[in-house]
Formats: C-alpha cells, sequence, structure tokens
C-alpha cells in the first residue's frame, strides 16, 4: 500500500513513517520542516519519497498524494500557547492546510484519509475521562482548529464519500519529539532540564493532570485507523485511559535520573486546560486499539533515548 503522511518528518510522524517501512509500505512524507527534522528520517532514508512543503501549498499536496492509498494526514502547528500567541497562524496551517489535504485526497481518490486531532477539543468539559459522545468545548485556538478539522473530515465523508477517522491524540511523547522550543511538550523538557541540570518550570501548581501517551502507541492506533473496517466517519480517543499530575511526573524522573527535580512554579499558562484523561473503550473495541507501552515504561525509554541523543560535553 502506499500511504502520505503529511508531517512526516515530525515527532509523532517520523515514528509512524518507520514502522510503515517496516511493515514494507511504500510512503511519502510531506513535511516543511518547520518543525519537523530531516535526521528524524534517518533510519529510513533511502527507501521512501520525501517532498518538502507545506500543507499550504495545494499543488504541492495534490502531487504528494498521487497515487495514495491512505493519507496520515499529521502535518500542523502545534502548541495551544503559540495558538495563543498567534492563531492567525495556527489557523492558516490547521484549518486551511487541512483543507487543501481533504480537498487533494479527494481528488486523488484515496481510499482514507487519517487526521490527527487532539483531546483539546475537550477543552474544559469537567467529567473524566473523557468519551467521545461528549460535546467538545475547545478554550484555545489551537483546540478549535483541531476540532475544525474533525468537522471538514466528516463533512468531506458526507459530501463527497471520502472515508475519514479522526484520532484524538492525547498528549503523546516520546523519542524525537523536540525539547527546544518555548512551546515544546512538557516532558521533552523535564527530562532535558534533568539531564542538562537546568531547573524545569511549572506553569501552575503542577497538580494539572494529563493522559501522557508514549508514542508508539500513537503510531500503532494510526496504523489501525487506516486499516479497521466500518469506521469511517468515527472519532476516536487515543490515550491510555490513566493520568498523572506534573508533580508525578516531577517524582517520577527523579527516581528514573537518581536525583530530585528542584522545579520553578510560574504561573498558569492562558489556554491551559487543568485535567485531562482518555475513555479508550471505543477504539478497544472498533479498532481493536490496545496501547502496549504504559506511562512510567514510556517515560523511561523516553529518557533513555534523549540521555543518548544528547552532545558529549566535548560536543557541546
Ligand atoms: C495540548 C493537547 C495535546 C496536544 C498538544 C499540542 C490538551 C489536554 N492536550 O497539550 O493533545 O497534542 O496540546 O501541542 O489540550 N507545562 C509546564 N512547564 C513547561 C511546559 C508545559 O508546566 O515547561 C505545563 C502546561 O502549562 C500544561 C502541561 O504542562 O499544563 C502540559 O503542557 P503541554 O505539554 O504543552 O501540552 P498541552 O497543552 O496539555
Amino acid at each position: 500500500m502506499r500511504y502520505l503522511v503529511t508531517g512526516g518528518a515530525g515527532f509523532i510522524g517520523s515514528n509512524t513513517v518507520d514502522e510503515l517501512v517496516r511493515r514494507g509500505h511504500s510512503v511519502v512524507v510531506l513535511d516543511d520542516l518547520s518543525a519537523g527534522k530531516e535526521e528524524n528520517l534517518a533510519d529510513v532514508r533511502g527507501k521512501i519519497t520525501f517532498m518538502k512543503a507545506s500543507i499550504t501549498d495545494l499543488e504541492a499536496v495534490r502531487r504528494a498524494v498521487h497515487e495514495a492509498d491512505y493519507v496520515l494526514h499529521l502535518a500542523a502547528r502545534t502548541s495551544v500557547p503559540r495558538s495563543v500567541k498567534d492563531p492567525l497562524e495556527t489557523n492558516r496551517v490547521n484549518i486551511d492546510g487541512t483543507l487543501n489535504v481533504l480537498v487533494a485526497a479527494r481528488d486523488a481518490k484515496v481510499k482514507r484519509i487519517v487526521f490527527a486531532a487532539s483531546s483539546s477539543a475537550y477543552g474544559e468539559t469537567p467529567t473524566l475521562p473523557k468519551v467521545e459522545t461528549m460535546q467538545p468545548a475547545p478554550i484555545s485556538p489551537y483546540g478549535v482548529t483541531k476540532y475544525v478539522g474533525e468537522l471538514y473530515a466528516q463533512v468531506f465523508g458526507r459530501c463527497y464519500g471520502i472515508e475519514n477517522v479522526c484520532l484524538r491524540y492525547f498528549n503523546v511523547f516520546g523519542p524525537r519529539q523536540d525539547p527546544s522550543s518555548p512551546y515544546s511538550g512538557v516532558l521533552s523538557k523535564f527530562i532535558t532540564c534533568c539531564l542538562d541540570d537546568t531547573q524545569p518550570t511549572v506553569f501552575g501548581d503542577g497538580e494539572q493532570s494529563r493522559d501522557f501517551t508514549y508514542v508508539d502507541n500513537a503510531v500503532q492506533a494510526n496504523l489501525l485507523a487506516c486499516e479497521a473496517p466500518g469506521v469511517s466517519g468515527k472519532v476516536f480517543n487515543v490515550g491510555t485511559g490513566a493520568r498523572y499530575t506534573l508533580n508525578q511526573t516531577l517524582q517520577l524522573l527523579g527516581q528514573i535520573a537518581g536525583k530530585p527535580l528542584d522545579a520553578k512554579y510560574d504561573p498558569p499558562r492562558e489556554g491551559d486546560i487543568r485535567d485531562s484523561q482518555a475513555d479508550i473503550t471505543l477504539g478497544r473495541k472498533l479498532l481493536a486499539y490496545d496501547p502496549q507501552v504504559h506511562f512510567e515504561e514510556g517515560l523511561r525509554r523516553t529518557f533513555a533515548w534523549y540521555r543518548a541523543a544528547q552532545p558529549k560535553p566535548a560536543e557541546k
């Protein structure tokens, strides 16, 4: 089968590409390298087709999707605080870009498109865990764009018959997540602070919680969402069903590193939600999604990866 992975040089994208190649599929990656990196594709160099372009360029998307069976649409401007700072840019990439991918996928008559949606769609709805039947109520521009992407994917299903599946990822973490931007995922930041002996910053009291999901679980869901029969038009949570507070993650990291982490506490971040936890019953039932790596094991693996990837003192 031939897969187009938008954002395939990024964190979740490149991990997905590795698995697709391992399974013998043909893969095209479309990525503008704004967040992704070519080095993330080092293990599959020569085995995939790489196109450097943005999803905001419709003609480039059309070229990339040519003859694809499946589209995994993962390209996006991530980050809640970035979207609060610059909603226009997040909108341009996440909504206009997604519309381009849908139009190109429709015209290329792909078998199915899988859209990387987000747990941020749930917003501040107080019920835990979050179930797909709950009414979305995003509280950040990022959450809005991800929810609009879902609506567009579903509407393309209705209007043009294009099969679509939306996956609401819950705080995915793991190897290759870029820790270097102010908008990076919290665990990539905490781990690199721990390795660099710098002080991590907690926004708020650290008692906010997340269903941190190791990237291999998200990759599993991505592949199942392409293949599972009879699930078009559906939205699935991709989490683990557990949740940890930031304070708990700091404590666990301290145990893994063998030294306590002394964080500094700053005011809470704009657009932040308090708690997040996935109900994954629907994915288990209809996709056979079965997360294999629980949080603490994922944290150990991720810590080991960053430690191995860290430049030695002489190279710094
Ligand atoms: C949100 C989405 C997630 C999406 C991600 C994309 C929710 C529940 N999750 O993640 O599905 O993939 O955006 O960017 O909406 N924090 C610190 N110190 C730091 C960095 C962050 O304390 O140095 C805090 C944040 O204030 C937040 C928590 O850690 O409370 C998690 O932040 P982050 O990793 O950025 O993810 P979310 O915004 O939860």
